[in-house]
């Protein structure tokens, strides 16, 4: 967790859905019984996806898309618990870095020293590598999206490790005459964003090429095109931007997403903690002020990434990081700066000279990322969001335009003619095991001027505030939603609800889709109690349909340490080969194959951070459960829906990181032979006057991942690549 805190800023008073039913199952088993049609991987083929637990999908073309019907067993062996200051892979498997923090991008660099003075970070990689995805190359270079040999990675670039960055730690403002100093703060600006990397593999070696007129940074500074229905609106104008037509910079890049003609989206999570707003309440109206309020912007409340950017006296770039009111009107000022930020971008791999585009059709909120459904031809574009913060909510979007398959290529512009227009949905989980989509479409649902809690005026009005909106419309608050994943053999699709605190979601707002609060059972080591192991909820839409405004969930897995006990912990049944903690990044693979990789602080004390592989089953595949939890005085029971339980066939642990780190970001390529995995902030939470090598010198310097750290050298965020060593695909 270290310095990813989380905002908390949802002080409506939807009630995470009412609780306990005894009414039931009738309605579900009716649904089971009806064979749905869902859709298949892009391109490709309808897939009969059976109702009846026990029934396979059968059917669906293959070929390329791979396998119809998900393995039935995994084919490696566990990896056991670690705290190692290395990567460990299965046996047969070997690891390697492929791109660390500061790598050079462009030829002609210096070497990265590591020693806190190199610069130039805009043509280097950047700091803690988060989401990613690999679009393939040809052997001569040209867009290839089956290609599993060459291809450019897309990684993010989430935040910094203040430790290391800089020769001796960040300089305070106040200890430097009142301003940071600029080569700092340039640092910090351009080692965030996105990097566009190409990779190519040689035998089974993969490297990145420096010089590649693929590689191409985004930071926080680049400028891009708004568009959607934000662009342009009063809420967004600033001095930089006085027609809310353009904007400078992506902030807290974390999840990300794929689009169906093969851009990649970087969505923006911690964005509003960047920020500056000393108290100009009284300059602002009351609609603004509930605004910010609701986007963790209080006055005087800086946020947990706030790094004074705006201190240094060098022009707007630097100025708009303080959003309080100073000018005669919002052109004359950066009161607006925040409003442009929260949505996510889309960025053209194959195109590296095009400027990259902010969507707004998507929302704006602590935007985790942005994950497509597979298109289907003749049908809308819909994808799946989480609002990574405590108590808040899970979207999609669904384009206005039909996809059309000869859109594959194009591009940006086919980004345009999908994510321009369309409408935003909440989710609504309610205690019967079903649940609903609710719009967030201006005019609808009472999205207007006069409603209560903001006076919608337009369309932009309901994206820039969209959690005021789907505050009004009952959305149900979540335990954190981070990543989503969609099942390429049955539609449905996944979230990882990380995990949330009992001062956060008491014991008495427990509900049917966020039923679980304990004393964390380490003791302290992430200081609270409540659901402190996270959880993944999965869904089916009404008619395998993912426009649907209908869907049936369950609960897939609970983590746990294997360990708590099995009625009101352990609900899945974890063992020491595959219990987890605070699941973050979700996927499913090609072949049906469910990533879980972890950002935990609650079991760390006996696992660093982790990835596991399972095959993931449907919708309803377990049964009803009772859940009492109690913490302190405080007691409940509720009825939820749980997943069959893990076994050690259907769930195994792959992959352990090293101290300090996260596990985020995944890929794979298409021959599901190398898969591509991030390594974020080892050694957080080190002394920053040993630059965290007190907790890791992670990775060492001849590239193995599994070797150990030297014992000196300052930690680095990193790509790593995993292959088997003798070839064959990963995992089965
Ligand atoms: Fe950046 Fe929600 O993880
Ligand atoms: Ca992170
Ligand atoms: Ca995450
Ligand atoms: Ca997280």
């Amino acid at each position: 967790m270290g310095h990813h805190p989380v905002e908390d800023s949802n002080r409506s008073d939807n009630n995470s859905i009412c609780a306990v039913l005894d009414q039931r199952l009738s309605r579900r088993q009716i649904l089971r019984g009806s064979a749905t049609a869902a859709t298949m991987v892009a391109g490709a083929s309808l897939v009969a996806c059976g109702g009846d637990s026990d029934s396979d999908s059968t059917g669906g073309a293959g070929g390329n898309n791979g396998p119809t019907i998900a393995p039935e067993a995994l084919g490696f062996s566990a990896v056991p618990h670690s705290l190692e200051d290395r990567v460990v892979v299965p046996d047969g498997y070997q690891a390697s870095v492929l791109i660390a923090k500061g790598d050079p991008l462009s030829l002609g660099l210096a070497a990265f020293k590591n020693d806190g003075t190199d610069v130039d970070y805009d043509q280097r990689s950047g700091d803690e590598h988060d989401a990613m995805a690999y679009f393939g190359l040809s052997d001569s270079g040209m867009p290839a999206a089956s290609s599993s040999s060459r291809g450019i990675l897309c990684i993010n670039h989430e935040n910094l490790e203040d430790a290391t960055l800089h020769q001796n730690g960040p300089t305070a403002a106040a200890s430097n005459g009142g301003a940071r100093p600029k080569t700092e703060v340039d640092r910090e600006i351009q080692a965030h964003g996105v990097a566009c990397v190409e990779v190519i593999k040689e035998g089974n070696q993969w490297r990145y090429v420096q010089g590649s007129p693929f590689n191409r940074r985004i930071t926080a500074a680049t400028e891009l095109t708004m568009t959607g229905p934000v662009a342009g609106s009063e809420l967004v104008k600033t001095r930089l931007s006085p027609a809310g037509m353009t904007r400078f910079g992506t902030l807290n890049n974390c999840g990300h997403g794929e689009t169906p003609w093969h851009t990649y989206i970087s969505g923006e999570e911690n964005w509003f903690s960047y920020f500056r707003r000393d108290d100009d309440s009284a300059m602002r109206t009351s609609a603004d002020n509930t605004l910010l309020a609701r986007y963790g912007l209080t006055p005087g409340g800086q946020g947990f990434s706030y790094r004074e950017w705006d201190t240094v006296a060098a022009g707007d770039l630097y100025a708009r990081f303080n959003i309080t009111v100073s000018g005669a009107s919002a052109t004359d000022d950066f009161r607006n700066e925040a409003n442009q930020h929260g949505f996510a971008i889309e960025v053209d791999p194959y195109r590296p000279t095009e400027k990259a585009k902010v969507r707004t059709v998507f929302g704006r909120f602590a935007h985790e990322g942005v994950w497509f459904a597979p298109a289907v031809a003749g049908k809308p574009v819909v994808a799946y969001m989480g609002d990574d913060a405590r108590n808040e909510y899970i979207y999609k979007f669904v384009s206005a335009e039909n996809w059309d398959e000869a859109d594959e290529n194009l591009g940006l512009s086919a980004g345009d003619k999908y994510l321009t227009e369309g409408t935003l949905y909440v989710a609504s989980f309610n205690a019967d095991g079903a649940g609903e989509w609710k719009a967030l479409k201006f005019g609808q649902n009472g999205l207007d001027a006069s409603n209560p809690i903001y006076p919608f005026a337009s369309e932009a009005d309901v994206l820039v505030g969209a959690r005021l909106a789907a505050d009004h419309v009952g959305a149900t608050k979540m335990d954190r939603p981070e990543w989503s994943a969609i099942n390429p053999l049955n539609g449905e699709i996944y979230i990882a609800l990380t995990n949330n605190r009992t001062s956060n979601r008491p014991v008495d707002d427990l509900d049917s889709a966020n039923p679980r609060a304990y004393e964390d059972v380490v003791g302290g080591a992430n200081g609270s109690d409540g659901n402190a192991n996270g959880h993944i909820i999965r869904w089916r839409e009404t008619g395998g349909q993912h426009d649907a405004l209908t869907f049936d969930w369950d609960i897939f897995l609970f983590g746990a340490e294997s360990g708590a006990d099995s009625a009101s912990v352990n609900l899945s049944g974890l063992t020491a080969d595959n219990d987890f903690s605070s699941p973050d990044g979700i996927f499913i693979d090609m072949r049906g194959l469910m990533w879980i990789q972890t950002d935990d602080g609650a079991y760390t004390d006996t696992v660093n951070n982790q990835m596991l592989v399972a095959i993931p089953g449907e919708v309803g595949d377990g049964g009803m459960q009772q859940v009492t939890s109690s913490v302190g005085a405080d007691e409940k029971t509720v009825t939820t829906f749980v997943g069959k339980s893990a076994s050690e066939v259907d769930l195994r642990r792959f992959l352990v990181g090293v101290p300090g780190c996260e596990i985020t970001g995944i890929a794979l390529t298409p021959d599901a032979k190398s898969i591509f995995v991030n390594i974020q902030h080892p050694g957080e939470g080190g002394s920053a006057a040993s630059f965290n090598v007190d907790k890791s010198s992670w990775p060492n310097s001849s590239g193995d991942a599994q070797a150990l750290g030297d014992g000196s050298s300052r930690p680095r965020s990193a790509t790593i690549v995993i292959t088997r060593e003798d070839g064959g695909e990963i995992a089965l």
